[in-house]
């Protein structure tokens, strides 16, 4: 059944738990449902919102359109072979719930994305990415449904456009497509990524030489437990941030001003600076600014300890990017969807 509910607070549906309401508020449980609901007066006079697990969204203010929460949920394993199997999750699952199937199946491949908030449909949107993976290794096809035509398309990976927390849909497709399911390709023979330093660290601090993936999710867990707070207790949308990438001239400059500056290589001869270290050279790090503030052990999370508003969120943002720029000349910018 279809309820559009009105003037719903939207703290309880959102990581940062800002008390903010939406003018109409509508869960859909499937494609049915979806359709239906595109029928309706409300759908097509007011602004949608699709929300998965809220867990990359700041508002500053209250929502004047329909949010439309979808808790779609399915997993189905759709073929298989000697080596490998295609898993359709359906967009509503929540994201780590997928993770956990997957590792209990011995499926390999999303091991290190581990305790990611948020839902399935949102992974591919910003091709979510941790320790040393981006889901956009494993991802064959997203499928998804079109505001205007109401068909189902079918986009292959390369169709995706991916690059680091980017996709077609965040940018050349914004707004036009709702997310309906992933299809991930994933390994019965483990082929495991420890490249990333802590996850090393974590294995060899308990002597495992040779991981299996529930192994590594589990490093993966205690590596984000102990780092990043957990948005139930305290409000966060995760990394605020994306880690900046600068042209190689600039980096021979900036490197010689700043040479500890951790760094890393990354596409067509840039290179990825962590935001999280920027931030916290300019004094961020554990500082509290009434509601909010930049969290003490990785300040490229910003928390609302409280009854923050969307707004003093928002302005830390703005004023922690001026700093940045001010001190680096480096221009970061928001990896969160703000509404303001
Ligand atoms: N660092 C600092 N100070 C800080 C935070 C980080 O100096 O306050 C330094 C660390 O010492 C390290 C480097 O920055 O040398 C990188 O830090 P970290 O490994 O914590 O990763 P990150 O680059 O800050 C990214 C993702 C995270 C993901 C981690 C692990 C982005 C925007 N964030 O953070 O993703 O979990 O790598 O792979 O790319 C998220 O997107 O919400 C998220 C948490």
């Amino acid at each position: 059944m279809l309820q559009i509910a009105e003037h719903i607070s939207l703290k309880p549906y959102h990581t940062f738990h800002i008390e903010v309401y939406a003018k109409y508020f509508v869960e859909v449980k499937s494609v049915a449902d979806l359709l239906k609901l595109m029928d309706t007066t409300i759908y097509k006079e007011y602004p949608n919102l699709i929300m998965g697990g809220g867990s990359n969204l700041l508002f500053c203010k209250d929502y004047e359109g329909l949010i439309i929460k979808n808790t779609i949920k399915g997993i189905e394993l759709l073929n298989e072979d000697d080596t490998y199997v295609y898993i359709k999750a359906n967009a509503g699952e929540v994201w780590h719930e997928l993770v956990q199937y997957c590792i209990e199946k011995g499926y390999g491949g999303i091991e290190n994305l581990s305790l990611i908030p948020g839902c399935v449909g949102a992974a591919p949107m910003q091709n979510i990415g941790a320790y040393g993976i981006e889901i956009k290794e494993v991802i064959q096809e997203v499928h998804a449904l079109h505001k205007d035509s109401k068909q189902i398309e079918i986009f292959s990976n390369e169709a995706c456009q991916f690059a680091y927390r980017e996709s077609v849909f965040k940018r050349a497709l914004k707004n036009q497509y709702i997310i309906l399911s992933v299809v991930l390709k994933l390994t019965k023979k483990p082929l495991l990524n420890t490249s990333y330093g802590a996850i090393q660290a974590a294995l060899a601090a308990k002597n495992i030489e040779h991981p299996s993936i529930k192994e590594v999710s589990e490093a993966v867990i205690a590596i984000r437990s102990s780092k990043l707070p957990n948005p139930a207790v305290l409000g966060n949308a995760g990394s605020f941030f994306k880690n900046p990438e600068i042209t190689k001239e600039a980096f021979e400059v900036f490197s010689k001003q700043f040479p500890t500056a951790p760094f890393y290589p990354s596409i067509n001869e840039q290179v990825k600076i962590p935001a999280g270290w920027l931030i916290e050279q300019c004094g961020w790090k554990g500082k509290v600014i009434g509601n909010t503030g930049a969290h003490k052990e990785q300040a490229l999370v910003l928390v609302n300890y409280g009854n923050a508003q969307g707004n003093e969120i928002y302005n830390l943002a703005l004023a922690i990017q001026q700093s940045v720029k001010e001190k680096f000349n480096i221009e970061i910018e928001p990896e969160v969807n703000i509404y303001i």
